[in-house]
């Protein structure tokens, strides 16, 4: 069983393809391909992404982006195939909004033949929702042309799953409680057993990837500044000055990171540029470590609460070198019941890879994948 895996969410075009694999018992699947484009460039000079373009971007990769895909595992080959009309009526039907994408389909759909692939997953939602359709728009051509089936996914769900990359589920402990951070999304998930989740905490405002990006802004650092945010810190004093960290004590599992950004913007506001220059690292230290505080003391009295057995750590900013040294520290001292798992910090960030896997194991345990692709809709805040 093959599973292409298409993420459009946000800035990064994202596509891979799974095998199972029924002779290695360690991972239950091969990574047959995982390319990831990164539109960061684009929307640096915005300051943020800017859903017209990621569209845009989207629809001119994602074609060379699946060929490559399909061309590493020897999946792409050349065969020249007609449509009739009324496939190409319902082509044109499915792509009426993505004109880009339109003109790159047929040179694709026409010359190569339908390659050995069982399963087609694409992200759903939660995203940015022109960014969405792209993705999914592919993903309804091919499902419609080649006749596979489409499996929608959620991408809060994949920022869970790609941690499971060597995991058996059977043996995961529950109750699990996942802490999903990324640059839309703050959320503490709990689960009591696969597929069964619960929110118990939520981002109020900012979530924690944008409050790196916005106080990163003011520092005249470019988007996405986490990660160097990140890379300063390593050389800056992380008590330089004490920023505000927002519910700390509180006994909600909310967060609240917009107090953060404010006041970081009060710091700056009476100082010198010299001084900030001078001081960047240390400032940079100085936020890092209250975002990071946050979320290690949150997930901290989550798990206490629900005497969770494992803890999850998913999303872009779960790449944050700190985040994961901190939460492993607290964990170690303060709570050495559960088992803290994560992947590889690059694979926290958007991609194919976690689509495919969230579909497999939906597939695996769920047995669901029947879907048909007429009734597949972008949904820009779909829950968990
Ligand atoms: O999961 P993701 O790739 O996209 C969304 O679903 O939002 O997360 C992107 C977010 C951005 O806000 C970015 O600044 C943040 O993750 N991020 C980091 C790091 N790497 C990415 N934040 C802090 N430290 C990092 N190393
Ligand atoms: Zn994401």
């Amino acid at each position: 069983m093959r599973i292409l895996g298409i993420e459009t969410s946000c800035d990064e075009t994202g596509i891979a393809i799974i095998e199972a694999n029924r002779e290695n018992k360690k991972r239950e699947f091969k990574i047959l391909s995982d390319l990831v484009f990164s539109q960061v460039k684009i929307h640096k000079k915005w300051g943020g992404v800017v859903p017209g373009l990621a569209k845009r971007e989207h629809q001119k990769i994602l074609i060379p982006l699946l060929k490559q895909s399909l061309e590493n595992p020897g999946l792409l080959i050349k065969e020249k195939t007609v449509a009739n009309k009324k496939q190409m009526a319902m082509i044109k039907k499915i792509l009426s909004r993505d004109e880009i994408l339109l003109k790159k389909i047929f040179p694709f759909l026409f010359f190569y033949k339908k390659p050995a692939i069982d399963y087609i997953a694409v992200t759903q939602g939660p995203g940015l929702e022109p960014a969405l359709w792209t993705g999914i728009n592919l993903a309804k051509v091919l499902s419609f042309f080649w006749k596979i089936p489409i499996i929608p996914i959620n991408h809060i769900e994949s920022h869970i799953f790609i941690n499971f990359l060597k995991t058996d589920l059977k043996k995961l402990k529950m109750p699990a409680i996942s802490l999903v951070v990324s640059g839309g999304h703050t959320q503490l998930i709990l689960m009591n057993k696969i597929f069964n989740y619960k929110i118990i905490g939520d981002a109020r405002d900012d979530a924690a990837g944008e409050c790196f990006d916005k106080t990163g802004r003011l520092l005249g650092i470019d988007y996405p500044a986490g990660p160097i945010i990140s890379k300063l810190s390593q050389k800056g004093n992380s008590d330089f000055f004490a920023f505000p960290r927002p519910m700390i004590n509180s006994p909600s599992l909310d967060f609240s990171f917009s107090g953060l950004k404010t006041a970081v913007l009060y710091f700056l506001k009476d100082k010198k540029p010299v001084f900030i220059k001078k001081h960047k690292k240390d400032i940079c230290a100085a936020i890092q470590k209250a975002i990071v505080d946050v979320l290690v003391s949150k997930t901290l009295k989550a798990a206490k609460k629900y005497q969770a057995k494992t803890i999850i750590l998913g999303g872009g900013v779960a790449s944050n070198d700190l985040l994961r040294k901190e939460m492993k520290k607290s964990f170690a001292k303060n709570f050495k019941d559960a088992r803290l798992i994560t992947t590889k910090p690059k694979l926290n960030t958007d991609n194919g890879l976690m689509v495919a896997i969230t579909a497999f194991f939906r597939l695996k345990y769920k047995k669901d994948g029947k879907n048909n692709f007429k009734k597949i809709n972008a949904i820009a805040d779909l829950k968990i």
